[in-house]
């Protein structure tokens, strides 16, 4: 199963002013064709209540799957979300047994925010690829893209500047590894 993330962040390493700013207004649209290609090709996306309600409605040709303890799925700005209050393992665990949107078996589940989700998957050591688009702008502050102390190694394997200064990224997740950074400083 590949499981991976996929954001949007700031030169100064956020993913949205708060709670409520979607990335819509200031990302490439470089990555946002990336976003729409990565995750139909996935089929399924995974993402926090607060991410899902930034959107106009549930993205089609995917299979939305929507963290949530309050939300009543019943509820119509739900439709087209499965609500769920799984272990991150436990939600990889079924969907490696079900379908994606298409009706094909699941190989690939798209990570997509915001950051308390990422944080949760990052830290369960489920996730495999980091897609990161880092946008030429600063907030200053705002939502970081984890929240939690981690230690984890990432090898590039995929780096492109577009013409108007995003840089797209690919990392591998090393969870046990290391990415060979030197750490030596030596004196001259
Ligand atoms: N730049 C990018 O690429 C990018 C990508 C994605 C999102 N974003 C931005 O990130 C922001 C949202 O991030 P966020 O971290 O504040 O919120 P979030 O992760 O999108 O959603 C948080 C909500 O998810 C639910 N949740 C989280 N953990 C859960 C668990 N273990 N079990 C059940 N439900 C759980 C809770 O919903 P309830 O309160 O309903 O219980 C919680 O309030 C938005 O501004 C969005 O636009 C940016």
């Amino acid at each position: 199963m590949k499981t991976f993330i996929i954001a949007a962040i700031t030169a100064d390493g956020f993913i949205a002013k708060d709670d409520r700013h979607s990335p819509f207004g200031w990302t490439s649209k470089e990555d946002k064709a990336r976003f729409v290609k990565m995750t139909k090709e996935a089929g399924v996306v995974i993402m926090g209540r607060s991410t899902f309600e930034t959107l106009p409605n549930a993205l089609r040709e995917r299979r939305n799957i929507v963290y949530s303890r309050k939300a009543n799925p019943a509820d119509p700005k739900f439709a087209g979300a499965e609500v769920t209050q799984e272990a991150p393992h436990a939600l990889i665990e079924r969907l490696s047994k079900e379908k994606n949107h298409a009706g094909d078996p699941i190989q690939s589940i798209a990570i997509c925010g915001g950051t308390s989700i990422y944080t949760a998957f990052m830290k369960a050591h489920l996730v495999n690829r980091l897609y990161l688009t880092i946008e030429p702008i600063l907030f200053g502050k705002g939502l970081p893209l984890f929240k939690e102390d981690m230690q984890i190694h990432l090898k590039l394997i995929g780096a492109e500047a577009t013409a108007n200064g995003s840089l797209m990224l690919e990392y591998d997740v090393n969870y046990h590894g290391t990415s060979g950074i030197s750490t030596e400083n030596k004196q001259k």
